[in-house]
């Protein structure tokens, strides 16, 4: 008798989760959506550029935009916890601050993931998602040439803009995965003199590594698209080409991928 009440009572719990818990998967999608929008507007950058916590009034004067709407945004942002909200006191009113979260939204800035989130909230990256129920049924392919017609780097190369972001976007993860290999993997690059990063984009990913180890001289190799706006470094030689032809020379190789979970890689 008492386990069939409390079987009863988990399930009306479960119930009850999922009737609040539903809504998630409902509004799912205003999170990223807000969080685009911050980046966009340049809120984090606003605040960084202020040196202290803004009012409403200062933010919205600083980003040229309606207060009211503007602070629907900023509860949003202060909900999940990306901004804080400094309560009014006696001396001034409510201000917004910075966290190590909003930090990560600047434009610009070795801790800046901004382009990465927009690359992968963009419409063109979205698009192969939202066919990939029929992908599993099999019943039509959704990876990126299928849905738009060309390989994501043939678009890259026809789209200036989009290879911009694209690029930036990778250097986003390389500026997180690059020092943390560094700092686990010192040991492998000791000896290695030359090394070549294939598909290294616009070579952040061998900027950090030279840095770290001065012994190592890089060749960046990418399609020419992408090598002829890389960055230029000391000890690194950016190199275009198709991999599929040939590689240049090294005594070693980085192949570093974002995972994008979207079957780019595929490409490549
Ligand atoms: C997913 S991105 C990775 C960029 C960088 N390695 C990183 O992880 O930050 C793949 C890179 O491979 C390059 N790529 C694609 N096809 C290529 C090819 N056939 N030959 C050389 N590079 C290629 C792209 O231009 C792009 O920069």
């Amino acid at each position: 008798m008492e386990d069939k009440q409390r079987e009863l009572g988990e399930e009306e719990k479960e119930e009850e989760h999922a009737k609040v818990e539903i809504w998630k998967y409902v509004f799912g999608f205003v999170e990223i959506a807000v969080v685009k929008c911050a980046i966009e507007l340049g809120i984090a950058d606003a605040i960084e550029s202020h040196g202290s916590p803004m009012t409403l009034l200062e933010l919205s004067s600083a980003l040229r935009c309606d207060p009211s709407p503007l602070y629907r945004i900023m509860r949003v942002l202060v909900h999940l916890k990306i901004f804080k909200e400094n309560p009014a006191t006696q001396i001034g009113p409510k201000v917004y601050a910075q966290t190590p979260l909003s930090k990560r939204l600047l434009k610009s800035g070795e801790n800046s993931m901004a382009a990465l989130i927009l690359l992968e909230s963009s419409p063109l990256m979205l698009a192969p998602w939202h066919g990939l129920s029929a992908r599993i049924q099999g019943i039509s392919n959704s990876e990126f040439e299928s849905v738009h017609g060309e390989d994501v780097w043939s678009h890259a190369a026809a789209n200036p803009d989009h290879s911009k972001l694209f690029n930036e976007a990778m250097a986003c993860d390389a500026r997180v995965a690059v020092p943390a290999v560094i700092e686990s993997c010192l040991e492998v690059f000791k000896g290695i003199e030359t090394i070549v990063d294939v598909g290294g984009g616009d070579g952040t990913t061998l900027r950090l590594l030279v840095e770290a180890c001065p012994w190592i001289q890089g060749i960046n190799f990418d399609l020419p698209h992408v090598v002829s706006v890389a960055q230029e470094c000391d000890r690194i030689e950016n190199v275009g080409g198709d991999m599929f032809d040939c590689v240049p020379k090294a005594d070693a190789v980085i192949k570093k991928s974002v995972l994008h979970g979207r079957g780019d890689d595929e490409c490549i």
